[in-house]
C-alpha cells in the first residue's frame, strides 16, 4: 500500500522509536499521555497525507513513550468515518502503528450503553464486536504483505489479553463489565428503534469507532483488546436527549479511574503477555 509505505518512511525520518504496543485514546481519555514518560511527540499534521481529526476534544498526535517499561505509541485523537475519510484512511494510523512494531493494540472509546444493566460511567471491556452498516476497511485490493485476503475473526479481542485486563480490574477493584460493541457510522446519535435493533443483534454498547480499527489490526496479525467508557445510556432508554457535552462530562468524571485501569492493564500486558 503506497500511501502507507510513504507515511511509514516519513515517520521513520522523524523517530526510530520501536513501540511494542499501541494505544488509541478515545473521547475524554486524551490526557492519559500526560502521565507517561514521553520520548517524542509527532503531530499528525507533520506527517504528509495523514488523516487529521476535526472533532472538538480530539487532539491529533502520536506520542511515543513508556508506560513503566513498555514502549508504546499512543494516538491522542483518532479520525472517524463520519468526518468524510474512507475506511482505508481511517485505519491507516492503526496499520502504521503495526508497521512501527506494535504487536498489541489497546483501543478505547466512549460509547452509549445499550444493555439495560449498564449506567453512565461504567467501563465495558470489549468481548466481541458487530460491524453494522459500515464498510470494511479491507475492501479493495489486498496487500498480502500486511495480511490475508480473508482474515480470521474468531478471537477479535484476544482472549488472553482479556483475561489479563479482567484480573487487573479485579486487583484494582475497578468494576468492569464485558460486552459486545457495535459500530454505526454516526455522526447522528441513534434513534430509539436503532437501539432496539442493536440490542436484538446482541450489542451491549454502541459507538462510531473501534470496530474498523480492530478489523484492520486483526488483518495484520496484531493482538487487540479494548475498553469502552459508557458515557451515556443510548437513545430512547432515558427520558432525555443525547448530547456530546454529556458524553464529555461523563468521560471527564471517570477519566482518572479509566486511566488507572488502562495503565495497570498495559503494565500487566507487558509482564504477562509480551514478556511473560
Ligand atoms: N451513540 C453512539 N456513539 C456514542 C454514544 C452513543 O450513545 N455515546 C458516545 N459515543
Amino acid at each position: 500500500m503506497k500511501e502507507l509505505q510513504n507515511m511509514y518512511e516519513n515517520i521513520r525520518k522523524k523517530t526510530a522509536f520501536q513501540p511494542e504496543a499501541a494505544l488509541v485514546l478515545g473521547s475524554g481519555l486524551g490526557n492519559f499521555a500526560e502521565t507517561i514518560r514521553i520520548e517524542k511527540t509527532l503531530d499528525y499534521r507533520e506527517i504528509d497525507g495523514f488523516p487529521v481529526s476535526t472533532v472538538p476534544g480530539h487532539k491529533g498526535r502520536f506520542i511515543f513513550g513508556y508506560v513503566d517499561d513498555l514502549p508504546v505509541v499512543i494516538m491522542q485523537g483518532r479520525v472517524h468515518y463520519y468526518e468524510g475519510y474512507s475506511m482505508r484512511e481511517v485505519t491507516l494510523p492503526i496499520r502504521l502503528m503495526g508497521l512501527m512494531g506494535a504487536r498489541v493494540l489497546f483501543l478505547t472509546n466512549a460509547s452509549g450503553g445499550v444493555n439495560m444493566g449498564y449506567q453512565a460511567g461504567d467501563f465495558m471491556m470489549i468481548q466481541d464486536h458487530i460491524s453494522c452498516m459500515i464498510p470494511s476497511p479491507l475492501i479493495g485490493p489486498n496487500d498480502e504483505t500486511l495480511g490475508p485476503r480473508f482474515p480470521d475473526m474468531s478471537d477479535p479481542y484476544d482472549s488472553r489479553l482479556r483475561e489479563i485486563i479482567r484480573r487487573t480490574a479485579e486487583a484494582e477493584q475497578i468494576p468492569l463489565k464485558e460486552g459486545v460493541y457495535l459500530q454505526l457510522t454516526g455522526p447522528a446519535y441513534e434513534t430509539p428503534a436503532e437501539i432496539r435493533m442493536a440490542r436484538a443483534f446482541g450489542a451491549d454498547a454502541v459507538g462510531m469507532s473501534t470496530v474498523c480499527e480492530a478489523i484492520a489490526a486483526n488483518h495484520m496479525g496484531m493482538k487487540v483488546c479494548g475498553i469502552s467508557c459508557i458515557t451515556n445510556m443510548a437513545s430512547g432508554i432515558l427520558p432525555q436527549p443525547l448530547s456530546h457535552s454529556e458524553v464529555q462530562e461523563t468521560a471527564d468524571r471517570v477519566a482518572p479511574l479509566f486511566e488507572r485501569l488502562v495503565r495497570k492493564s498495559l503494565t500487566a500486558i507487558y509482564h504477562e503477555y509480551l514478556h511473560g
